[in-house]
């Protein structure tokens, strides 16, 4: 009980509803994609796209899934005595659609196996499990079937997902492992990504410019989302692009709010470099970078001055602002780029306040979260 809206003055309960929003509701729960295989008195293959599947035990192993009594197969699996789990890749939506639609040979044309008693194993899925039937249960307008686990295999491809009616990949929720020294405050990165995402969205629209959304990876700054501009600074910008901390807005920016532990490594290292390095560009050095990031701290912006961008191609000047956990620390850099001839960017010009305005934002956000 804390002073948060209670769930029913937020979303009061919904008594008398229609199958449509049950079934809304219902896609809250996300969930992975099977196509369920078995082989009729004849010899005849069915199957369908089911996402009713799920575990039940692993001692004895169990599995089960749900058939609604009015699919044109549900004859097929209700005498059968086995059936076939296939869970399918990421890659396979369009054999999802083909396996939820009705047809008399939905097999022609489609890449399989025979597994045990010659039911079907499609291929390229993430995973298989081949079973026998143990119960049935009605269910409503569905037949429950309880499956005991026979056989399983499992390929590397990542499964598809199915939520909120639609087909979707699966990312991992984290970042990788948290710097040195932040592990508590990287809890609420992910919550600032999504908001983050939002945020980006809009700004690239008012500001006209590319958007970075950078986090601290396991080789430093790390680009974890791209919003273009109509004037996109590069054509072809890719996720993963890891940043100098020296000498990137976004490298300052998160330095500037890291602990010494997580990113005294990659300074130290990058220092070195450009101490070795004999090019026009004014590299950092130990001595200058100290009352750079004392600044950053004080203004909440990290600025680069005209420098090459991504590969060399072009001039770019760039804007990062922090977005910081509740304990103070940067969980992102919210970065603006843009061809240093076209873009100023001044620490306290209307590019660096909308920035910064969105990072305070996203940060009151995830304080109160
Ligand atoms: C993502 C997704 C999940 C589905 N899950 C189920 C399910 O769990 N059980 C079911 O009976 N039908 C499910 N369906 C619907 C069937 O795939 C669809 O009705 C299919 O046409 C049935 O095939 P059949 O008529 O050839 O038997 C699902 C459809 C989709 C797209």
């Amino acid at each position: 009980m804390t002073g948060s809206t209670s769930i029913d003055e937020e979303r009061p309960a919904i008594r008398t509803f229609e199958k449509r929003q049950l079934r809304d509701v219902l896609g809250s729960f996300v969930t992975g994609v099977t196509v369920v295989t078995t082989l009729d008195g004849e010899g005849k293959m069915h199957g369908l796209t089911a996402n009713s599947f799920s575990s039940v035990s692993l001692d004895p192993p169990l599995v089960l899934w749900s058939q609604a009594t009015s699919a044109g197969s549900h004859t097929a699996f209700r005498d059968a005595g086995r059936f076939t789990i296939n869970i399918l890749a990421e890659h396979q939506y369009d054999l999802a659609n083909h396996f939820a639609t009705r047809s008399p040979d939905k097999f022609s044309g489609i890449d399989y196996d025979l597994g045990v008693d010659g039911l079907p194993l499609l291929r390229d899925c993430s995973a298989w499990l081949e079973c026998k039937v143990v119960s049935r249960y009605p269910g409503g307008d569905h037949v429950i079937y309880v499956g005991s686990v026979e056989s399983i295999r499992q390929s590397t491809q990542r499964p598809l997902v199915f939520g909120g009616g639609q087909y979707l990949v699966a990312d991992p929720h984290d970042l990788g492992l948290a710097p040195v020294g932040t592990e508590g405050a990287m809890k609420s990165q992910p919550h600032a990504v999504r908001l983050a995402s939002r945020a980006m969205l809009r700004l690239a629209r008012t500001l006209d410019k590319t958007l970075a959304l950078v986090a601290w990876g396991n080789h430093g700054p790390t680009v974890i989302a791209w919003q273009a501009a109509t004037t996109p600074v590069a054509a072809d910008l890719p996720l993963g692009l890891v940043l100098p901390v020296t000498s990137s807005a976004s490298g300052l920016a998160l330095a500037a709010f890291l602990p010494p532990e997580a990113v005294d490594r990659f300074v130290t290292a990058e220092l070195r470099d450009n101490a070795r390095q004999a090019s026009g560009e004014v590299l950092p050095t130990a001595e200058s970078l100290a009352p750079v990031l004392e600044s950053v701290r004080v203004s909440y912006v990290a600025t680069r001055r005209p420098a090459p961008f991504y590969d060399d191609r072009m001039l770019a000047n760039a804007i990062s602002v922090p977005i910081l956990s509740p304990s103070g620390m940067a969980v992102l850099a919210l970065t603006a780029i843009g061809p240093a001839e076209h873009f100023d960017a001044a620490a306290d010009g209307p590019c660096a306040e909308a920035l910064r305005a969105a990072a305070h934002e996203i940060s009151a956000a995830l304080r109160e979260a």
